[in-house]
């Protein structure tokens, strides 16, 4: 893998000369409208990234964007990869690998999550503070390269505690509804039964998604400082369940996602 990062970041900085990202972002699904709000300096299309995966047709549009924002110069990743979309976690997270090596020094995440929550409606925001892995498979699995993370990382606190407080704060200040939460991570595609939205309650989840876990545990191993944030565009309250659209989902998250696009983009600002 050292060969395979050290030829893409190579490629990356032959093109951006010497653009320093200071922060990584990745945009969940229907989430994308921050990359409008920055000053673009270069734009690659993962097409034409060494190495970079592009098997799915969404991706093959995919770009990583470099610019300002805020102030603050930023690599954002337009269109991210999901494991349903067959994906191995490897590949998922290697964007994240990269941009570590490109020089970021913290790491923002975006999704959309359903509710397990009865607290959190519908259009609510969720502050990652923690996560339960329900992935079939790890992103650190196999030979470990001790130059970038050790082999058995520390995952007391996943989730930065400062920018989670500071996320709070400007939620506040906005009042816009946020919660600290527990995220429960799903293979997917499917949306979940009843009584898996029931267990995943039980074991301790508020929010559940279908993303965002690989791309954390990676950048803990690399000793990455992460915040997520989540749109909740759906309730999955065992009790009274019904159905849900990914339509349905992707509509809220648009309609919501003004909100979190303001929180992250604070947040980023007072970095
Ligand atoms: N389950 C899984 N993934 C999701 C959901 C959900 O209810 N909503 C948005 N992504």
């Amino acid at each position: 893998m050292y060969h395979l990062i050290e030829e893409t970041v190579e490629a990356i900085r032959h093109r951006i000369g010497d653009f320093e990202p200071e922060f990584g972002i990745i945009l969940g699904t229907g989430l994308g409208k921050l990359v409008n709000e920055i000053e673009v300096n270069h734009q690659l299309m993962y097409a034409n990234i060494p190495n970079f995966p592009i098997s799915t047709v969404e991706f093959h549009t995919g770009k990583l964007i470099f610019g300002t924002l805020n102030g603050r110069k930023v690599v954002a990743m337009q269109g991210r990869l999901h494991y349903y979309e067959g994906y191995s976690m490897q590949e998922i997270t290697f964007p994240v690998r990269i941009m570590k090596v490109l020089g970021i020094k913290k790491l923002f995440v975006s999704n959309a999550a359903g509710s397990l929550n009865p607290d959190i409606k519908k259009g609510d925001i969720g502050i990652i503070d923690d996560h339960i892995n329900l992935l079939p498979d790890n992103p650190l699995r196999g030979s470990n390269d001790e130059d970038y993370g050790p082999r058995f990382p520390d995952m007391s606190a996943p989730y930065d505690k400062k920018m989670q407080e500071q996320a709070m704060e400007i939620a506040r200040r906005n009042g816009v509804r946020a919660h600290r939460v527990v995220y429960v991570s799903t293979a997917g595609p499917n949306l979940e039964t009843r009584a898996e939205y029931r267990y995943m309650r039980l074991i301790g989840g508020d929010i559940v998604g279908m993303s965002t876990v690989p791309e954390v545990i990676v950048a803990n191993h690399m000793g990455l400082p992460v915040f997520a944030i989540s749109v909740i565009t759906d309730e999955g309250f065992h009790e009274n369940l019904q159905p849900v659209s990914l339509e349905e989902i992707v509509r809220v998250a648009n309609e919501v996602e003004p909100k979190m696009t303001d929180i992250l983009k604070e947040l980023i600002a007072m970095q």
